[in-house]
């Protein structure tokens, strides 16, 4: 892959320009969703393949049963991707009905209003999206050379990453919730009470699950099994973007790693930038930022 090809598609959004270009945005923000649409929406590191792996699970437990690997990518097509609007335009996008995006709300929402499709918003602990995010660019091609974790630390903070602001995606997001068929989940909730926020999404979704379906779903999305047989290694997609000697999608799998990784410094001025970004959010998140 030559270069690093980064490009800025409004004041605040950077996009890698080895997966989506202006085009394949301007395609993204004029699709036409249908009703039965399930579109994943997650700020990156937030948990998004497992998510929609369980999503997957979810709605075809039957057909996953005793496979070793699950592609998402063929299930769950990211709608900013080159290769989505390349698809599309050669009429070979399969209509699996699940998207995913890490697109901000400003750019989908006016064609999300006054439809039925169900959004679903996956939120994690911004300080372990920050420490995740910080070892996905020592580990992919297509993302800018960051630097030390400090750096990173103060481009996070700033906004200054491929996809902007964590704040400004979250409260964008969570500020059109009412207008959305949009459900919240969050990868505390998932790592903690995984029955219960199985159960939950899947009625969100209108699907009924046994107590054995949620057991099953547990096994194919736990991070044990979803390591092991690396559905992102497998799927050839992937393969140019990843040097695997630097490190590995499926890194840790847990919530709090960023104890090991903030300063006592960079914790206080991380928690001053939190609150007075997301202060006047009512929504209780279930991490803890001490
Ligand atoms: P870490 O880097 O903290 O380990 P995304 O899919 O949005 O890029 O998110 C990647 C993060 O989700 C990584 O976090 C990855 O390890 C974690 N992850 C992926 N599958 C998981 C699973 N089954 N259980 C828990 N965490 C998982």
């Amino acid at each position: 892959m030559d270069g690093i090809n980064v490009i800025e598609v409004t004041e605040d959004i950077s996009l890698s320009g080895h997966l989506c270009s202006q085009e394949s945005l301007n395609i993204a923000t004029n699709f036409q969703f249908q009703d039965s649409d399930i579109l994943l929406v997650t700020f990156p590191k937030s948990g998004t393949i497992w998510t929609q792996y369980i999503l997957n699970l979810i709605f075809n437990k039957e057909k996953f049963q005793n496979q070793n690997s699950i592609p998402t990518i063929s299930l769950n097509p990211w709608l900013e991707h080159i290769n989505f609007s390349e698809s599309l335009a050669k009429g070979e996008v399969s209509r699996s009905h699940f998207i995913t995006t890490h697109l901000p709300a400003k750019f989908l929402v006016s064609n999300l209003k006054n439809s039925k499709v169900r959004v679903v918003y996956v939120a994690r602990n911004p300080k372990d999206v920050l420490v995740s995010y910080y070892h996905f660019h020592n580990f992919v091609k297509f993302l800018p050379d960051i630097g030390s974790f400090d750096n990173f630390f103060d481009q996070f903070l700033e906004g200054k990453v491929v996809y902007g602001s964590w704040f400004n995606h979250i409260k964008g997001w969570l500020g059109v919730q009412h207008e959305l068929n949009f459900f919240v989940i969050t990868y505390e909730e998932l790592s903690q009470k995984p029955h219960q926020s199985i159960q939950s999404l899947a009625n969100f979704l209108g699907k009924k699950l046994e107590p054995e379906d949620v057991e099953t779903i547990l096994h194919y999305c736990s991070f044990s099994f979803m390591s092991q047989n690396n559905p992102v290694k497998i799927n050839p997609i992937f393969q140019p973007f990843f040097d695997h000697s630097k490190g590995q999608f499926f890194r840790k799998g847990i919530i709090e790693n960023w104890k090991e990784y903030l300063s006592p410094e960079q914790n206080i001025r991380f928690n001053k930038v939190y609150q007075a970004e997301m202060g006047e959010l009512t929504f209780k998140f279930p991490w803890s930022l001490d």
